[in-house]
């Protein structure tokens, strides 16, 4: 049977049950590790409550800056994720052992859980107490006060993301080639988002989140070497075939 067709044709609330529930174990289990991580750091003795409190530092002053920080990579570890997927599916990858329904929806859903995570990223930097963001800072390019380039260009990513994004539920009214087109665009915002996160991000200055960037980094210029050579070989085939 034709894939684009069944893209095209699939009912849009197919395998969503299978979507949420994968995520909810990605997202859970994540948390599981971290609140495990910091029970063991605070001592066999720390009663639940003690480490509840301090996983979400609550005491602290700072509360909305760490939110802003873990929000922002989990934005990007889902959209990392999102984008290898991406590339993977439309490198027909996936296609020997699971469905494409569950393949398209999961990646639809990625997006849409990274694009959750940098609303609240966004957010916590408006409520922040130490060095708070104006709304106009924050919706506006190259006009924070802080690290203006990079930050601004975290805002293109962003834009570039929510338009991509909004074509997976308005793709009944474009062309598979404008859908296509704009889709491209989604590498142009990952490699946006790598660098604004770098470059405007506290925690880069880990050794932990530096090979988290690189090693990100290598496996998506890996999949998009694969997929670009997969592309170009398409296209030769066709042009072949026509001639
Ligand atoms: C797709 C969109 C975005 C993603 C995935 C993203 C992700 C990230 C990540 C991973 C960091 C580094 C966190 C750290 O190391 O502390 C960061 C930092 C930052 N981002 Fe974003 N971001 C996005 C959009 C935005 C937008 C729209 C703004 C709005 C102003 C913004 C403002 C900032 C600022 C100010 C920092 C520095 C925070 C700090 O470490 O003090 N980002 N971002």
């Amino acid at each position: 049977m034709n894939t684009r067709n069944n893209f095209e044709n699939r009912p849009a609330t197919n395998s969503l049950t299978d979507v949420v529930l994968v995520t909810g174990a990605l997202v859970g289990g994540i948390c599981v590790m971290a609140l495990g991580l910091l029970a063991l750091q605070l001592g066999f003795g720390a009663t639940p409550s003690q480490v509840v409190r301090e996983f979400l530092a609550l005491d602290s002053i700072h509360i909305w800056w760490y939110v802003t920080r873990a929000s922002g990579l989990m934005g990007y570890l889902l959209f990392w994720l999102s984008t290898i997927w991406g590339f993977a599916v439309s490198s027909k990858i996936f296609d020997p052992f699971l469905e494409r329904v569950f393949t398209y929806d999961f990646h639809e859903h990625l997006s849409l859980l990274s694009l959750g995570f940098v609303v609240l990223h966004a957010l916590a930097l408006l409520a922040e107490k130490v060095e708070p963001l104006s709304l106009v800072e924050v919706l506006i390019p190259f006009v924070s006060a802080y690290r203006p380039f990079w930050t601004g260009i975290g805002i293109i990513a962003f834009y570039l993301t929510v338009l991509v994004t909004v074509t997976f539920y308005i793709r009944s009214w474009i062309s598979m080639k404008v859908f296509r087109v704009i889709h491209y665009l989604s590498i142009a915002a990952y490699f946006g988002v790598l660098f604004h996160s770098l470059y405007a991000g506290t925690d880069s200055a880990l050794t932990w989140v530096q090979w988290m960037y690189g090693g990100t980094t290598l496996v998506t210029v890996f999949f998009l070497a694969y997929w670009s050579i997969l592309l170009w070989l398409r296209k030769t085939e066709n042009a072949v075939t026509r001639s």
